[in-house]
């Protein structure tokens, strides 16, 4: 088995010359790359962290980080954290216990010692974090991955959290995978005759083609999709990354890679009727029991707040209401003034976090979301039941 080739500087890191954090990043990386016979390292534009909730890293976790930072780790490319366990500042109001939140804090100190930039979002792409086509990068967010590499024609693998924090120590990430041109041809083709229109029907067909190509891993091939925005293109990222567990599709119009390829042969129809079963596999309790509404999974961009406040202007919420959303987004919106129509309703801003990563086990009985992948982290994580709606259906699910 051949291994890794390193530069001059590649191989300093590795020795230790450059400080400890550095060389124990280089050796995760030299690791990761000769487990997946990458003949080289090449460098990475941005990073973006995952592994950022104290609820998935315990101790263990916190101590690496401490670790990293107390070895001199610093960040050599611009880079961005995952959601964290809780809202940083607004914590309290969210009934984040005292514990959990010091600790939490931990976790974000030995990353902004380290250079981070403590954007705690699943939307880098929404807040600075906007690579360009054709450049190499290092992120973790599953669903994020898929939409840097499709939607913008970046190249990432699906990271893990050591591995992303190692790219940004070094400032590099083993070749191989989706980094490799002749990695990312389509493999599979699906032919979409139903009319899709908000983010719960995106998040349906990301979820019906994610289990379609789920054993395989599959890169689909897309058509018959006429149009999608920013806002539906997030949204099934998430799903089609969650249920399928993909990091790039082809959509001829839409992606910028699609025109490279031809689609294979035997499409796979997906009709209307597959798309509304999908969206009743995720329906599995009566929105009367629905005790927790949250919006914001992938985080809610500004437009998509400012949807959420035309609809509840005037109106009052009767259920707890989270809506993440990463914090510059959430100022941006407060500048607006759609913050203050939407915490008149009663519905809260949890920014830096989500509903997956936050501490909210036990705490309620049933989810009501516009997010396909909500879903299935509120069932296999917090054990809830889902209703699955249009936003405009959440919304009058919680006012009534
Ligand atoms: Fe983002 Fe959490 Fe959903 S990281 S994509 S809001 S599960």
């Amino acid at each position: 088995m051949n291994e890794i080739r390193l530069t001059t500087e590649e191989k300093q890191m590795l020795s230790g010359e450059q400080g400890r954090a550095t060389q124990k990043a280089m050796q995760i990386l030299v690791a990761l790359g000769n487990i997946y016979q990458a003949e080289r390292m090449i460098p990475v534009s941005s990073v973006q962290v995952a592994g950022v909730s104290y609820d998935n890293l315990g101790e263990a976790g916190l101590q690496f980080l401490a670790e990293m930072a107390d070895g001199g780790g610093k960040v050599r490319v611009p880079t961005t954290l995952n959601p964290a366990g809780m809202d940083l500042k607004n914590w309290r109001a969210l009934g984040i216990p005292a514990e959990f939140a010091e600790k939490q804090a931990r976790v974000i100190e030995a990353f902004t010692r380290m250079g981070i930039n403590p954007t705690c979002t699943c939307t880098p792409y929404l807040v600075g974090n906007l690579p360009a086509y054709g450049q190499h990068l290092a992120w973790s967010e599953s669903s994020a991955v898929c939409y840097a590499n499709a939607v913008i024609g970046a190249l990432t693998n699906r990271e893990g959290g050591p591995s992303a924090l190692a790219a940004a120590l070094t400032g590099r990430t083993p070749q191989y995978g989706l980094h490799l041109k002749e990695m990312r041809l389509p493999a599979i083709t699906f032919k979409v005759s139903a009319s899709l229109t908000g983010t719960r029907d995106f998040g349906a067909l990301g979820k019906l083609i994610g289990e379609k190509i789920a054993s395989t891993k599959s890169i689909p091939y897309i058509m018959g999709v006429s149009a999608a925005g920013l806002e539906q293109l997030k949204s099934f990222c998430a799903s089609l990354a969650t249920y399928g567990g993909a990091a790039l599709f082809h959509m001829p119009g839409i992606t910028p890679e699609a025109t490279q390829y031809d689609p294979p042969a035997n499409a796979i129809p997906i009709t209307q009727a597959d798309i509304e079963a999908a969206i009743e596999s995720l329906n599995n309790t009566l929105p009367s029991q629905v005790d927790f509404i949250s919006l914001g999974c992938p985080h809610l961009s500004l437009p998509e707040i400012a949807d959420l406040a035309r609809l509840l202007d005037g109106k009052r919420v009767r259920k707890e209401f989270w809506i993440t959303t990463a914090r510059s987004t959430l100022q941006a919106a407060n500048r607006l003034g759609y913050c203050r129509t939407i915490e008149a309703a009663g519905a809260k801003f949890a920014a830096d976090t989500c509903c997956v990563v936050a501490p909210i086990q036990g705490r309620f009985t049933a989810i009501a979301t516009d997010s396909a992948k909500a879903c299935y982290y509120a069932s296999a994580k917090n054990k809830l039941k889902t209703v699955f709606l249009t936003i405009d259906e959440v919304v009058n699910l919680a006012v009534d």
